[in-house]
């Protein structure tokens, strides 16, 4: 596939068209510079690798890396991410996704490829269309609400426990339509809290043997994901005993069927929930923190978002039927999204010889791209490290390149929780910027620290009231 592929013609290669022939004479992508023996690009992609993924497009379009004796591709311009993302020449797969499978589990829409992916995607979008999404506002409401009102003004605010609290909650109340929720979001935050943690460690030092020693780290890391999974079967369990089927995304996943019209099996029911709520509570609670931290930041945004809150609601609680009208609240939110993305790197593999960019890409080779590099990209954005909200009014959002900007990323992987995701962070920063601005207090460090997603390293703020 090449970058002139549009999606309709992705549409009809989907739809069964035969791929276009590879020219035999298409060249290699280029080395990207800074290889050293034995490593290559690795050294560099393990010490510093935002950096390290931002300077690629320097080196050109497509470029070669080399990680150890394996060589990886990467893509560095917009238009090439949105042709990788949906070209139905690549598949989901890759070092990222594989650590991710032994882990969290097989068959899971996440990491499922072809009929089982696409059923599996039938199964759980309609819990996320858009016109699902105003049947989880009450939710949204009463625990962005909850959460201003847990927090007191002057007391120092641990924003990781609290960013993924309030995420588990959300998710789960919402998709799950959980009971006990209390005491199973304070556990899911601490197993997945460490489970990312070792994840990540796992995927960039893979000493496969090493990870199965009785080292604390290991026992630790072990305990966690062991707890996740009761978790897990804890609510399906309960569920199931409750004979109660309401209008939800577990009840879709307990009446799935496969391929054949009969029942899923309990490993998929397992590995669809440990699917949507781990991506579900780690992105969104990364992106709340940034958000929290802009808000300490930018207190002029802080000010705007309350005004225009204020100027909304007329000094009532803000709600759920609010979020439409907060258009400033919403490019604030974007914004954060743009330049701290909580998925910051993103993997395929190539299921066939194709071609991207106008260069040969070889059937089974890895291709990485980093939606960190392409939304800070200075060739797409004016001041492009500047927090500037104002860059998605209408007038100048039309200014950006197509696909610079995708955080929930593209084609048949797109994340389907786009909407769920935007109203309940609209929601939040509303309600939280409405009572407090934010204040970073002695200890805290908001330094971006790199594992699967990006978040600030231990972000503590106080709240003050207006
Ligand atoms: C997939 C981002 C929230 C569930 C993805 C992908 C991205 C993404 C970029 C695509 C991965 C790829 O192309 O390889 C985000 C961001 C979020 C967010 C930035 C919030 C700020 C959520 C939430 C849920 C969720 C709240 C569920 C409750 C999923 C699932 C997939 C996915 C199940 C896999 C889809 C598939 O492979 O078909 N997300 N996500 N995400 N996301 Fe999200």
């Amino acid at each position: 596939m090449t970058v002139e592929s549009s999606p309709e013609f992705s549409a009809s290669l989907a739809q069964g068209a035969p791929p276009p022939p590879v020219a035999p004479e298409l060249s290699e992508p280029p080395l990207a510079g800074g290889a050293v023996p034995v490593l290559g690009h690795g050294w560099k992609l393990v010490r510093d690798p935002l950096a390290f993924m931002s300077q690629l497009r320097d080196h050109g379009d497509v470029v070669r890396l080399k990680l150890g004796p394996k060589t990886v591709y990467a893509v560095t311009t917009p238009a090439l991410t949105g042709a990788l993302a949906l070209s139905p020449d690549y598949k989901i797969d890759g070092p990222l996704w594989e650590s991710l499978e032994g882990l969290l589990g097989k068959e899971g829409v996440a990491t499922a490829n072809g009929p089982r992916h696409r059923r599996q995607r039938r199964t759980i979008q309609p819990a996320f269309r858009l016109d699902a999404i105003p049947g989880y506002g009450p939710i949204m409401e009463e625990e962005a609400h909850a959460l201003t009102e847990r927090w007191r003004p002057g007391e120092t605010v641990d924003c990781t426990s609290e960013s993924f609290r309030i995420a588990v909650r959300i998710a789960a109340r919402c998709l799950l339509r959980g009971a006990s929720m209390d005491e199973r979001a304070e556990r899911l935050c601490a197993a997945l809290a460490t489970v990312f943690r070792g994840m990540y460690r796992r995927m960039v030092v893979p000493l496969g043997p090493l990870y199965k020693l009785p080292l604390p780290a290991n026992r630790e890391f072990n305990r966690a994901l062991a707890d996740l999974h009761l978790l897990v079967d804890e609510i399906v369990a309960e569920r199931r005993a409750s004979g109660q089927r309401p209008d939800d995304l577990l009840t879709a996943l307990l009446a799935a069927q496969d391929e054949n019209g009969d029942p899923i099996g309990e490993q998929e029911i397992h590995d669809q929930v440990v699917a949507i709520l781990t991506p579900g509570s780690e992105t969104v609670a990364s992106t709340i923190m940034w958000l929290l931290q802009v808000l300490a930041e930018h207190p002029e945004h802080a000010e705007k978002v309350r005004d225009e809150v204020e100027s909304v609601t007329g000094g009532r609680p803000v709600g759920f039927d609010d979020v439409r009208r907060l258009r400033h609240t919403n490019n604030v939110v974007v914004e954060a999204m743009r330049l701290r993305p909580a998925v910051w790197i993103l993997t395929r593999r190539a299921l066939t010889d194709t071609t991207l960019g106008g260069y040969r890409i070889p059937a089974g080779a890895d291709i990485v791209y980093s939606p960190y590099a392409v939304q800070r990209d200075a060739r797409s954005f004016a001041d492009s490290l500047g927090f500037d909200p104002d860059r998605w009014l209408p007038e100048r959002a039309e200014e950006v390149p197509k696909y610079a900007m995708n955080p929930f990323s593209v084609g048949n992987r797109k994340c389907p929780s786009d909407h769920f995701s935007m109203a309940q962070l609209t929601l939040i920063t509303a309600a939280l910027s409405s009572k407090y601005r934010f204040e970073q207090v002695t200890g805290s460090n908001d330094e971006t620290r790199v594992g699967i997603t990006l978040r600030p390293d231990r972000l503590l703020l106080t709240p003050v009231e207006w």
